[in-house]
């Protein structure tokens, strides 16, 4: 059995930077065409190269997963050019004004997180919905350990990626034996996401010393993963999330 996507098209939110980039990349590496989707021009065009460099195919689709006519209307065009065969609901925020205390957390912070974290995934599951049971595909969320444990200061985002991993499981029991659903739960990753914990001293000490491996990951420690998750190697494996946490929640 080989780790070979060749032939496979793969759909990935939140695409063009952090975790999202490699995993787009991985996938290429895999020999599968890629469409990195973010709401950046730029950006998608970036990778939307990188992945071409790789001698696969790539097409330019900007998108906002929290905007649900276009969530439809881009996976419609891209099932029409290139059909979908793998999705990887990768877009996600945790942004300032979601964070703290529950009095701190403003409605339009906790409504953006929930948006876009749980209610994007959910939009482009249901918009490849017919795309992944035509071509037999595969579907991966991209949790994180707030998704398994809480995390003090990050209500909204813990509870989007609880839902995330509860939704893993309800489309895997709606979707068998069709496709299969899976999800990540990845620990401190070194992104964009968590340049600020980085930056502070302490607190990346604090993160690196209650992570047993000692250390925050490569994304392309991700992107492995997700792209065994979405491989044949995979096969008999629904409705399951794997913790990419260097240990965390083995604590
Ligand atoms: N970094 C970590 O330590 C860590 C740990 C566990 C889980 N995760 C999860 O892993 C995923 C990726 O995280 P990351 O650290 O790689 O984040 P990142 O570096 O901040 O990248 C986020 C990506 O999502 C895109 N995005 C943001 N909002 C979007 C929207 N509304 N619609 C479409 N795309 C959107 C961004 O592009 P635009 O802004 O241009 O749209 C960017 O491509 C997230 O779901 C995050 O919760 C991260």
């Amino acid at each position: 059995m080989e780790l070979d996507l060749t032939g496979r098209t793969a759909v990935v939110t939140g695409g063009t930077r952090g975790i999202g980039r490699a995993i787009s990349l991985g996938f290429a590496d895999a020999g599968a065409d890629v469409v990195p989707l973010s709401r950046t021009e730029s950006d998608v065009e970036a990778v939307a190269e990188a992945v071409r460099e790789r001698g696969v195919e790539s097409r330019i689709e900007t998108l906002d997963v929290a905007d649900r006519e276009a969530v439809a209307s881009t996976f419609d065009r891209i099932a029409d050019d290139l059909g979908v065969d793998v999705v990887v609901n990768n877009a996600g925020i945790n942004p300032e004004d979601a964070l703290g205390t529950p009095e701190a957390v403003s409605d339009e912070g906790y409504d953006q997180v929930l948006d876009v974290n749980l209610g994007g995934a959910f939009a482009c599951a249901r918009a490849a919905e017919s795309s992944l049971k035509e071509s037999g595909g595969t579907l991966l969320n991209v949790a994180s350990v707030g998704g398994l444990v809480g995390l003090p200061r990050q209500h909204p985002y813990v509870a989007s990626k609880h839902g995330l991993v509860g939704l893993t499981k309800s489309l895997a029991l709606d979707w068998a034996p069709d496709v299969r659903v899976n999800c990540l739960a990845p620990g401190y990753v070194a992104t964009e996401l968590t340049t600020d914990l980085r930056e502070n001293e302490e607190l990346r000490r604090s993160i690196e010393e209650r992570t047993p491996l000692d250390r925050f990951a490569d994304p392309d420690e991700v992107a492995g993963p997700a792209v065994f998750l979405a491989s044949d190697l995979a096969s008999y494996a629904t409705g399951a999330t794997l913790a990419v946490d260097g240990g965390w929640t083995a604590r």
